[in-house]
């Protein structure tokens, strides 16, 4: 089986931003470790803080933060990360032509239940000139993603990466500490019979989605006429994965739930990556509006709503938002 550099570098990948993912995967390889060791590492549960995003700070959480901001910075290789545990961003080497955005540790609930957790990246690129302290570097469409990817921390540690030239998914040999190319080019199934949605939100969601959902859940006798069959991870590393393994549609609406906040999913760390890997895999990301990766991002926090997977039934479901 191939290793990492050796696949990228064929593809044309630049050193330089090879190296600089690897630095990623150095930090997540010692991530891997503490969630496997669960309680052994004493690293479950909360902090008494919240993030700047107002919600619990899960003990690994920090340390994943820690870990990713320390490798990336001390590396050389960042001009700056934005991290979804950070308020703004932190500048690097004002010399390095990459900059980052990260969830250090998504689904980071899942941790206490050993169930699916995860890291999730963007690599962009900046002018040599531009200011590492300027948050606004950050600011720039999916479209402008010169990588993407997830590690998910499940029963393998796999990681899914794109750097504009299909996705592919490797697994972490644990014996060498390598990852190892497991399946070249991922590929969404354009159709599908599977939904994943928090459906605890109903009726919070607007009319399409409402209608969308109904018409899936009323199965063969319904409008579909199919039956479809529903999965949540509550973690979107851990359903996204299962889209680009196997197909389906993931979506985490606007709601009303609460007005400040319609959106849960972060558009820097969360649907750029995923909206990246999920097109180079031949699905389809929107956010029922626009296609996610040609949003022009306001501020490095912006959440969205997301619908992304397979493409026909992502295309039904946009159907219904017309
Ligand atoms: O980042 C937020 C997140 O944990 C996602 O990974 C996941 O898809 C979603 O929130 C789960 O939301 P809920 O708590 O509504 O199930």
């Amino acid at each position: 089986m191939r290793r990492l550099p050796p696949v990228l570098l064929e593809d044309g990948c630049p050193r330089d931003l090879i190296s600089l993912i690897r630095t990623i995967l150095a930090a997540c390889k010692e991530i891997s470790f503490r969630v496997s060791q669960g309680a052994l590492s004493g690293v479950l549960g909360s902090t008494l803080d919240e993030n700047i995003q107002g919600e619990t700070q899960k003990k690994l959480d920090v340390l994943s933060n820690q870990l990713l901001k320390d490798i990336l910075l001390e590396s050389g290789y960042v001009k700056a990360i934005a991290s979804e545990e950070e308020e703004g961003t932190v500048a690097g080497n004002p010399e390095a032509d990459y900059i980052v955005a990260f969830d250090p540790l998504d689904g980071s609930s899942n941790t206490d239940i050993n169930s699916l957790v995860g890291t999730i990246f963007s690599v962009m690129r900046v002018p040599k000139e531009a200011d590492a302290s300027d948050p606004a570097i950050f600011l720039q469409k999916g479209e402008q993603q010169v990588a993407a990817g997830y590690v998910l921390y499940g029963p393998s540690t796999m990681l899914a990466l794109t750097t504009g030239k299909g996705t592919r998914l490797f697994t972490l040999d644990r014996t060498h500490g390598s990852f190892l190319l497991t399946q070249d080019f991922a590929s969404v199934p354009a159709q599908t019979q599977e939904f994943a949605i928090n459906a605890s939100n109903q009726r919070h969601w607007q009319a399409p989605m409402q209608q969308y959902i109904a018409d899936l859940l009323a199965g063969k006798s319904g409008p579909r006429g199919k039956n479809f069959n529903m999965r949540w991870i509550a973690a979107m590393v851990g359903d996204v994965h299962r889209v680009l393994c196997r197909g389906g549609l993931f979506t985490y609406p606007a709601d009303t739930k609460n007005p400040d906040k319609p959106y849960k999913l972060r558009l820097l760390y969360e649907a750029n990556p995923m909206a990246m890997l999920i097109e180079q895999a031949g699905g389809l990301a929107s956010t029922g509006e626009q296609r996610i990766m040609e949003i022009e991002p306001q501020q490095i926090h912006q959440r969205v709503a997301v619908i992304l997977g397979s493409k026909d039934e992502v295309e039904t479901c946009l159907s219904y938002h017309q």
